[in-house]
């Protein structure tokens, strides 16, 4: 008999790629995936430790499924993710309900932990084992599945920013050999997939062993990437402005697969905070950094990660931030108040009060805000080459993403999903471009 499992996602793109992978590793345990929780013998939440409120987050929606759990008492609920790395034991602690709790290093496990909750036992799994597991994952089914897809080419990060629990919760840096990857992305391209963007958390620190037993880099790969029959687009993301190596930069001059579009954090723009953050690297240097990339790559978009409110941070400070995304230009961009952090360096630290980093917060996204309106504005008119990827709102409708990343949406009766049409753009909305199918 087929169980159903219900699996909720936080947090990021590796968690999404995750998710996915738990679902084809409980597939192998008789679970298929439903869309609520109410028809579930099992319930996932796939979680995220980055911010206080993203990991508070799980604890109420636990308490929302307590009735389910009263009603059903074989349900089985789970904590997955990097609250479960974080807290582990902790979660049951607190929350008596949850069966099982699996860090993101040991989610190949989950059918023996299945099995143990299943007999009444609270099952946990916290480990960094010895074995990899995207070995012991089953190979992914071969259904067919829409035109993106995610690709987990590195874990970890080894830069300890002051701030971060990433360290801490995924571990060292570790990078997946190369004939894995290209194995996987054939795969993808096979069941229908037309771009796949490579993840890690620190991507471009890729160091997978290649075919020839040297430690390759992040551009090697998407050089064999590149060769791929079928796959039309490569992506990566997120990035250390400290490993943007040349090969990287050049391969977004010469190779045409990679979108010209990069996500490269900076999170703040004044040197002594930078210094305080642990990034290693100064305001200047990453002006320079984007300059070359730019040189390389005249219309690349960039996009960024910022945290206002960081511990000391004064208006001065604040304002060589804004001062950098001037200079910058950022197509676009995300921007959080800092979060104290229990385990790394800067919780020890003094906090801006909350009502200065709200401010700040404010003005901080009212310039990127502008800045994002610009960049997508001074789309219209020209031409772009989309990927559609699913039916839009309105009848007829058909959206999907140029290489910038936009969201673009054409009303016409010529295109499918999957298909990449060159679309000129005619309009310019809150959140997404409109376009018509350009003259050929
Ligand atoms: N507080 C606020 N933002 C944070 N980020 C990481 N840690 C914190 C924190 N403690 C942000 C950074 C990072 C993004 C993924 O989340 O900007 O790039
Ligand atoms: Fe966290 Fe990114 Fe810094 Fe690594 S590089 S510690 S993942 S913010």
């Amino acid at each position: 008999m087929t169980k159903k499992l219900f699996i909720k996602t936080y947090g990021c793109q590796m968690n999404v790629y995750d998710s996915e992978r738990m679902v084809e590793a409980l597939g192998g345990a008789g679970y298929e995936e439903v869309k609520t929780p109410d028809e579930a013998d099992m319930i996932l939440l796939n979680t995220c430790h980055i911010r206080e409120k993203a990991a508070e987050k799980v604890y109420s929606e636990l308490g929302r499924f307590k009735h389910l759990k009263t009603e059903k008492p074989d349900l089985k609920i789970g904590v997955a993710g990097c609250v479960a790395q974080a807290e582990g034991a902790e979660i049951i602690a607190r929350q008596p309900m949850v069966d099982l709790v699996v860090g993101p290093q040991s989610y190949h496990r989950l059918p023996e932990l299945e099995a143990k909750a299943g007999q009444g036992a609270k099952a946990l799994d916290t480990d960094f084992p010895e074995e990899d597991k995207f070995d012991h994952l089953a190979a992914r089914p071969k259904a067919k599945r829409g035109p993106t897809a995610f690709l987990t080419v590195q874990e970890g990060c080894d830069k300890f920013c002051a701030f971060c629990v990433v360290p801490y919760t995924r571990g060292a840096e570790v990078s997946r050999p190369v004939d894995r990857i290209v194995t996987e992305a054939r795969d993808l391209v096979e069941r229908g997939v037309r771009e796949i963007t490579l993840l890690g958390q620190n991507v471009n620190a890729y160091h997978g062993a290649g075919p020839d037993g040297e430690a390759w880099s992040l551009a090697r790969l998407i050089w064999a990437l590149d060769k791929v029959d079928g796959l039309e687009r490569i992506r990566f993301t997120t990035s250390h402005p400290n490993d943007m190596s040349d090969d990287l930069i050049a391969a977004h001059g010469e190779c045409a697969k990679l979108m010209p579009y990069l996500h490269l954090p900076v999170q703040a723009g004044s040197d002594r905070i930078l210094k305080r953050m642990n990034r290693s690297h100064t305001a200047e240097s990453y002006i320079r950094l984007i300059e070359r990339i730019r040189a390389a790559r005249p219309d690349i978009l960039i996009s960024g990660d910022f945290i206002v409110g960081f511990p000391e941070e004064t208006e001065d400070d604040f304002r060589d931030t804004l001062t950098l995304i001037e200079e910058v230009h950022y197509g676009t961009a995300y921007s959080f108040k800092y979060s104290a952090r229990p385990g790394t360096p800067a919780a020890e630290r003094a906090t801006v009060p909350a009502e200065v980093a709200d401010d700040r917060l404010q003005r901080l996204q009212a310039l990127l805000t502008r800045q994002q309106r610009a960049t997508q504005d001074a789309m219209v008119g020209r031409d772009v080459h989309v990927l559609f990827e699913r039916e839009g709102r309105n009848p007829g409708q058909i959206v999907g993403k140029s290489e910038y990343l936009h969201a673009v949406h054409v009303t016409s009766d010529r295109i499918a999903k999957g298909d990449i049409h060159r679309v000129r753009i005619v309009e310019s909305g809150a959140n997404s471009l409109g376009g018509i199918l350009a003259p050929s």
